[in-house]
């Protein structure tokens, strides 16, 4: 990858505005024609398209939280109104409220699988009956590679549903910014239309090229990425304090019983850094990123250590 981004000599010359070998490389690899795909400078930039397509101020835009904030954020920032569906205890949508959330100004869903940062994923079916709705509805598949299940196939029976991903996770080039979205036809020229010209970087779109062409090592990574998920999970299961969520993406998601900013300041400490919430919905919690086997094994010492003092 380093080696293809220093031999790359054109970087004076502004990339293609249309995306043409990018989006053909992402045909390649997702198995969707050209014409249904329109990347972006992160998938964080296609939230943000979507929402000026679709949304003007005042209009209503629904949001399963607790969840991504950045659906939350790009809304309000676009004069839109987030309208907020609680999942249950195990994060879990509840479809019936939303179908009583919708009203005649709801111009948008969005809905992670899996979610973030609770790492669990919505059931075919509870997607289903939301896009039988007819509204548009955006299913972000960030962790797409982690969880193996898409709703792609989908999209030829809606016409409504879409997807975003990103090679910010799997493919690790969370700095070089790309994320893509597979549309319906007619909703991937419209955001053609209004995207700037160059939203994705020359750079990016080397690392793209180099990405699919190492796939298998990528995949390897992923492959070990999932194993040590589940030893990480089931080590975190047997610790009584902690109350770790199933994952379908690349990091852990647990209560803390007690004090997580307790927690969180002891781990790092000791050189560990996990991501820490203590807001509504998301009270006394950590969210764990799976790494190699040697940092499960340094966590767990760790977390040995801390219950020990407790
Ligand atoms: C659900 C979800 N979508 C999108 C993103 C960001 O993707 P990108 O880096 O492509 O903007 C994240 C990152 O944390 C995420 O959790």
């Amino acid at each position: 990858m380093s080696q293809a981004l220093a031999a790359h000599s054109h970087f004076n010359i502004y990339p293609d505005s249309e995306q043409t070998e990018l989006r053909e490389l992402l045909q390649q690899y997702t198995g969707v024609g050209v014409e249904h795909i329109v990347a972006g400078g992160g998938s964080n930039q296609l939230i943000d398209l979507l929402l000026h397509l679709f949304v003007e101020p005042g209009d209503e835009v629904l949001n399963f939280v607790p969840t991504f904030d950045m659906f939350r954020f790009s809304t309000q920032i676009n004069g839109g109104k987030v309208v907020e569906v609680v999942r249950d205890e195990k994060y879990a949508i509840d479809v019936k409220a939303a179908k009583s959330a919708i009203s005649s100004r709801t111009k948008l869903i969005f809905l992670a699988s899996p979610n973030s940062p609770t790492g669990n994923m919505t059931a075919e079916d509870d997607i289903l009956e939301i896009a039988d709705t007819g509204l548009p509805l955006v299913i972000d598949e960030a962790y797409y590679e982690f969880s193996g299940q898409t709703v792609t196939p989908l999209l030829k029976r809606y016409k409504n549903l879409m997807v975003l991903r990103t090679f910010s996770k799997w493919a690790g080039l969370a700095g070089l910014r790309v994320g893509y979205g597979i549309f319906p036809p007619r909703i991937a020229a419209y955001l053609h239309q209004i995207k700037v010209p160059y939203n994705v970087n020359a750079a990016a779109i080397v690392a793209v090229r180099e990405s699919l062409r190492d796939i298998d090592y990528l995949r390897d990574k992923v492959k070990l990425i999932i194993a040590e998920r589940e030893r990480l999970f089931g080590e975190l299961q047997k610790l009584k304090w902690l109350k770790p969520f199933p994952s379908r993406a690349n990091f852990i998601f647990c209560s803390v019983l007690g004090k997580a900013s307790e927690l969180h300041r002891q781990l790092q400490a000791r050189g560990i850094l996990v991501r820490y919430f203590d807001r509504p919905l998301l009270r006394d919690a950590i969210r764990i990123s799976v790494g190699k086997p040697e940092h499960t094994d340094a966590l767990l010492k760790a977390l040995r250590e801390i219950e020990a003092a407790y």
